[in-house]
This record gives C-alpha cells, structure tokens and sequence, in this order.
C-alpha cells in the first residue's frame, strides 16, 4: 500500500517545510520538496500540517480501582486517542503485591493486544524483595525501559524511601528511566483522616488533602534521591509552581530531571470543586487542580523547558462511579479522561495563544516523548525511515468538546464545552488511513507492544 501526501507542511520541533512524503507500508520511505510516484492514495495536504503521530507517555486503560476499572479498555481508550491524533500511548504494569512484574507484563501486554495503536508501559515496582532487582532486569531485556514508582498511595502500591531508594540504584546501574507520582504520602494521609473526622467529605477535601507544599515535598525528596544514585528522574504530572521551582533548580545544576504535565493542570483551577457532588468530583484526581497562578507557571515552564513532555494521565470514570463516593471523597475513583482532546488543547490555548510555537507543539506531544521513552526515531518524527504515524492537522478546525461528541467511554468530560481550534482531518496510523473527518476506517486492532531503547534524551 502506497500513500502519497502532497503540498503539506511539515512540521518538526526543528521547523516547517513544505514537502511531499511517501509511505510505503507501514514506514515512510521519502520526504521530499516534489514526488511524482504512483501511489494507491494520494492526499493533497494544501494548507495543512503533517504532524509525527502524538504520543501520550501517560494513560491508565482500564485501571483497577475500588471503584471498579477505568471505564475505558485498550480498545476504546485508543480510539479515542486516535480520533485526537495520539498514535502511540505508554501505559502502565502494575503488579499485586508478591506478584512479579515480569509476569505481570506478560498479562497486561495480552490485555492491550485489542489496542488500536502500539503501546509500551512503564512497569511499577510496587515493593522491594529479594527478586525485584533481577524482575527489573528481565522486564528491561523484554523491551522495558522506564520504571513507575509511586510516593503516593502507600497502603496499596506506594514505596517507602528505602524501597524507593533500591529501585533507584538498579535504574541508574542500567541506565533506565524512574518515572515518580510525587506526592507526599504520610502527611497526605494524616489531612485526609483530619478532614474527615470534622465531617468534610465533600470533593473540595480531596484537594485540600492533597495541597501543593506536599507534592513540592516529594518532588524534593525524589531530586535529591536521584542526585544520589545518578538516576534519570521523569516527574509525572507535575500540577504546581512550588514543584517546578525546585525541578527548575535541579536541572539548573545539571541534574537530569525531566518535567511532565497534563493539559488538565494548564487549563483548569481549584474553582471546579466549588461545584454541586456530581459536578466537582469530575475532576477529583490526584494531584488535584491547583490555582490559576499555577496554571500560568506551568505554561512558561513548557516555553523554556523545565516542562519537556505532556500527557493526560487519561483515567476516565463514568459518573455511577464517581458517585461512589458521594458521601466520602476518599471513595470517589481519582482520575478524568483526557487522551482525545491533548493535541487540540495544546493547539488551541498554546500555540494560538502564542505560549509556544508550533514546533515546541511538535516537541512535546511527540518528538521528547519519543526521545525520553526509547521510541525515537521510529516514532516522533516525519523522515524516511520512520513509522507512517502521521496527522494531517487542520489548523482552522473548529470543535467544541462534548460528552455527545467525544469517543472516551464515559458520560464524563472535564472540559465539557471548551472550544478548541486545530483537529486532525486524516489520522495515518502505520501506513494506513485510521481516520478520516469523522470516520474511523480502521477496522481491526494491529497496534503493537512497542519494545524501547534506553533513553536518548540530552537536554
Ligand atoms: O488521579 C489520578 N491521577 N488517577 C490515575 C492514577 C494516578 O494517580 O496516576
Ligand atoms: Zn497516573
């Protein structure tokens, strides 16, 4: 199958040039100013972007809780992603306590075999024994190159410091990724039984547990615990200025810390909990929302770097769950979707509103998340070579996000009603036509488990 793209711009974190591109199979074969080949398909792109394929370096499809999964499976979160131009998700590997996460792998690489487009996971210590070392070694010999730790959620799958500490050895030693949910978990704990006990239960509690001096301080503690060992450190979503200050300091020491943030945290404030039970516990995630000073700290983190990559942390709900914890916060599932709407988002209220450009767009929704996570240049980039991930992006597309209208599985929006400008027109997913406007024309699963390189990421 041959797809010829004429007259697009192509745009890279380096620049934009007009060019023709030429996808045999699954890869892209040439980039070039004019082709003339004959082709199965050919799609004039006149005055529309081609962009890498998005890669989301943070989603939970179908993520166990109390309250049951996440509403969305590999099947249905990846088409959503496809629909917003997100051809590459990395996912997470969570194992029981005394389950190995080699084995655990092996399990949830058969639960994403339904995924639409190739997915990889970070794979979760959730303890320390006498295996974990040599389980870290065979997950990375099996394609595993970034390791979730948890300082959050110590009843459940959260580390204490030591265990963190080993974790982060081994890592170092292989030259593998610590990917760290800062949050810190003991005083989190005491705030929430506080709050509780004077009878506030309401989501605004959830928030109020959870405030930013405390993520701040486990995002301190992680540094320095990298600093210690000589770890990459990849702090997911990061949702506070108090935190990108100290993240900022590190990395202006020369320390190798790379920042993450979710469209959530730039767009939304504390204001939604002030809402009635069914529309505040909506965006009951953790981190919860900050304030709007912090929203604006962040976006000028992504303009000069301290920010190097966004995902969504998409762990979507439907409202019967939320509703669970309508007497208690503590039993409202934390998590929103958000997987679909990244790239219009970053578009609309970033790069129009002159936050960054086009090809720091480029930058962080693909090329650094492709770099940080061992997927480059397979993926993240427009050049021969390269998978056939590509968006055929329509800068002036109008949309208005919607429950009606969106592909998530869930009654739920956190941006219900947000106007967005810039959609994907053609999403081409390995070489073939996923999406067309509103159509999704591919009809079966070959997304793939995506086996990664060690990190290429310098700066
Ligand atoms: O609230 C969130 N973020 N839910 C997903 C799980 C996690 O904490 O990352
Ligand atoms: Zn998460």
């Amino acid at each position: 199958m041959k797809i010829l793209i004429k007259n697009g711009t192509i745009v890279t974190s380096e620049g934009n040039n007009i060019s023709d591109v030429l996808i045999e199979n699954q890869k892209i074969k040439t980039v070039e100013g004019k082709i003339e080949e004959n082709a199965d398909k050919v799609i004039d792109a006149k005055e529309k972007y081609l962009l890498p394929g998005g890669i989301d370096p943070h989603v939970h499809m179908r993520l166990p809780t109390p309250a049951g999964f996440s509403s969305d499976d590999f099947e249905t979160g990846s088409k959503a992603a496809l629909f917003g131009g997100t051809t590459t998700i990395i996912d997470f590997v969570t194992p029981q306590r005394g389950q190995s996460m080699v084995e655990a792998l092996e399990e949830r690489k058969e639960e994403a075999k339904t995924s639409l487009v190739d997915h990889s996971f970070h794979v979760s210590p959730v303890e320390w024994n006498d295996s974990t070392e040599n389980e870290i070694k065979e997950c990375i010999k099996r394609g595993i190159t970034s390791f979730k730790v948890y300082m959050a959620y110590k009843n459940a799958i959260g580390l204490e410091d030591d265990e963190l500490l080993n974790v982060m050895k081994v890592a170092a030693k292989e030259g593998v990724i610590v990917t760290a949910h800062c949050e810190a978990d003991d005083e989190i704990g005491e705030l929430r039984e506080q709050f509780a006990a004077k009878g506030k239960l309401s989501p605004k509690a959830h928030a109020l547990s959870r405030p930013p001096a405390l993520e701040a301080k486990a995002v301190r503690k992680a540094i320095e615990m990298a600093a210690e060992t000589g770890c990459m450190l990849y702090i997911v979503h990061v949702s506070s200025a108090q935190s990108i200050k100290i993240i900022r300091e590190a990395q202006k020491k020369g320390q190798k810390v790379i920042a993450e943030t979710c469209p959530q945290y730039l767009l939304l404030d504390d204001s939604k909990y002030q809402g009635v039970f069914d529309e505040a516990a909506k965006y009951v995630m953790s981190p919860p929302l900050r304030k709007k000073e912090d929203n604006n700290i962040l976006w000028q983190a992504i303009a000069d770097n301290t920010i190097n990559s966004i995902g969504t942390d998409h762990c979507p709900f439907i409202s019967q769950q939320k509703r669970i914890g309508k007497e208690d916060f503590r039993k409202i599932p934390n998590g929103a979707g958000g997987v679909e709407h990244r790239l219009a988002l970053l578009h609309t209220f970033g790069v129009l509103q002159d936050r960054f450009s086009l090809n720091r767009f480029v930058d962080i929704t693909s090329t650094k998340p492709a770099k940080i996570f061992g997927l480059y240049p397979q993926k993240g980039e427009i050049a021969p070579g390269s998978d056939a991930d590509i968006v055929i992006w329509n800068p002036k597309a109008r949309n208005t996000i919607s429950t009606i209208t969106h592909h998530q599985l869930s009654d739920l929006s956190i941006y219900e009603g947000m106007q967005t400008i810039g959609a994907p027109e053609i999403v081409i997913n390995k070489g073939k036509i996923a999406i067309e406007g509103s159509k999704l024309l591919q009809r079966d699963a070959y997304g793939v488990f995506l086996e990664r390189e060690k990190y290429s990421f310098s700066s």
